[in-house]
């Protein structure tokens, strides 16, 4: 199939299929927007701990206990996160991808109700459990979007629609960061509560059964749906004959053995990238680098990592995932060195605080080209029906896991090394571009089934293959 780099091929970009992939990504939005109001209004909610806990007990509160509070507030949203994720298996094994999405928007509104309220309520109990709620939701949320925005996308738009999760995450944080300084934090709870009503009534109409042929025209815009119908029923016809995976066969069974390696590592690289450490940090890393208006910075690093995953949208169907994830891993790891310059030579030259905002816009835009997307929407390309769920299980555990601990650790480590901190990101970066090279095969353009049998027939050989001969391999499968 040909297309270009701007047009998609318009017969396949149809009204539905954009309606049931951009009420998908709402759930990305939301996981987004949660993730940078994170470090956000901190002086807000500390202000409302600090009235509801001097009402209730008319004293002022501990400064200890104060940051306790903090603290579980900010992290519960990742516990949150890693339940969540790893539950997704669960849930779409038994319900389906649709019905479980579905489900999963009552958490976000128990969740949004939870938050919403917490101030009428005054109880911090209620913002902490929300925090929690919201962050099974988006756990959830990393699975489900990915997997079946992968799965109605035809295969020449897989790459462009996958990285659309990627760009409603990165549209939410940046709506956090607009609005972290207006203090109206809690009408934004309900805007987005709202939000999620359109969500529900274009799900139910739009796509109630992706598997009909008559559906599949709609969502397709063609009559002739023939060589999509092909495709999907030999998929279900592979997954007849393939039985559901559970995550411990994952790992013992050779046939799973090296996609589940690549999907974990991609993952990690994605986390261990440092990104968080900016999205979290970033107000206090340019205050420390002497920027004049480090709020500004920060919205200015929302902005690029915006506009940079526009980019990849448009050249990830071109370039391909492997190239891209490897372009986006050194320009970062080049982008880190930069930042390290930068904030070492802080005290000698003044100008190097400009010099650190170049170097964190470029870390983003490196980031969003490659690393930001490519592993989210990667996993439903590396595995076949049957393991897929658990695969993103898996996938979604070691992406939050890896958020996670960056989030706890960073402050700490930041002040053992110094600003020579981000030299471990450079580590960690290049480690992964090692990787990726050698081991990574290149997915854009072939069937699932073409992909999982390159991997079939790459473990049923006895040597070792390089990621160019499971490319071959896929497409000989096909002969
Ligand atoms: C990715 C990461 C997320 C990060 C975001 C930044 O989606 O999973 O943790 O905050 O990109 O754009």
């Amino acid at each position: 199939m040909t297309h270009s780099i701007l047009f998609f091929p318009q017969q396949q970009l149809t009204l539905p299929l954009m309606l049931a992939v951009g009420t998908a990504v709402i759930g990305s939005l939301q996981f987004g927007y949660n993730t940078g109001v994170i470090n956000a209004p901190q002086k807000i909610i500390e202000a409302f701990y600090n009235e509801t806990w001097n009402d209730r007990y008319k004293d002022n509160i501990q400064k200890t206990t104060m940051t306790t509070l903090w603290s579980l507030s900010v992290a519960i949203f990742s516990v949150g996160g890693i339940i969540g994720s790893f539950s997704v298996g669960l849930f779409v094994n038994r319900f389906g991808r649709r019905n479980s999405m579905l489900m999963a928007n009552v958490l976000a509104f128990i969740a949004a109700a939870l938050m919403g309220f917490s101030k009428m309520g005054a109880s911090w109990e209620m913002l902490i459990t929300g925090r929690f709620v919201v962050g099974l939701y988006s756990g959830l949320s990393t699975g489900f979007v990915p997997m079946y925005v992968g799965e109605v996308a035809p295969t020449a738009l897989r790459g462009a629609l996958g990285t659309l999760h990627q760009l409603g995450i990165v549209i939410g944080i940046l709506m956090a960061q607009v609005h972290m300084y207006s203090g109206c934090f809690y009408l934004w709870y309900g805007l987005l509560f709202t939000a999620l009503l359109p969500r529900e009534s274009v799900f139910i109409s739009v796509n109630k059964c992706f598997h009909v042929p008559l559906v599949l025209k709609k969502l397709r815009g063609m009559t002739d749906v023939s060589a999509d119908m092909q495709e999907m029923k030999e998929e279900s016809r592979q997954m007849m004959r393939e039985k559901k995976v559970t995550i411990p066969e994952l790992f013992r069974s050779p046939l799973y053995r090296q996609p589940i390696a690549i999907a974990i590592m991609l993952q990690l690289s994605q986390q261990l990238s440092g990104i968080n450490a900016v999205f979290y940090y970033s107000t206090k890393i340019f205050e420390k680098a002497g920027v004049q208006q480090p709020v500004y910075a920060t919205i200015g690093a929302g902005v690029v990592n915006t506009a940079f995953t526009v980019v990849s949208l448009f050249v990830v169907e071109r370039v391909g995932r492997r190239s891209l994830h490897l372009l986006g891993l050194l320009g970062m790891a080049g982008s880190a060195v930069l930042m390290t310059i930068a904030l070492a030579l802080l005290e000698k030259y003044d100008w190097m605080s400009y010099m650190s905002i170049v170097a964190i816009f470029a870390f983003v835009a490196f980031f969003e080209i490659g690393p930001g997307p490519i592993p989210w929407f990667i996993v439903a390309e590396l595995f076949s029906q049957g393991p897929r769920p658990s695969a993103f299980a898996v996938a979604g555990f070691s992406n939050w896991t890896a958020n996670f601990i960056v989030g706890m650790c960073f402050q700490y480590v930041e002040e053992l090394c110094g600003p020579y901190v981000f030299i471990i990101f450079t580590i960690f970066l290049l480690c992964f571009f090692v990787f990726t090279y050698f081991k990574v095969p290149e997915t854009k353009g072939r069937t699932f089934d073409e992909i999982s049998a390159g991997f079939r027939q790459a473990a049923s050989g006895a040597e070792k293959h390089s990621p160019e001969e499971l490319n071959s391999l896929g497409a000989d499968s096909q002969l």
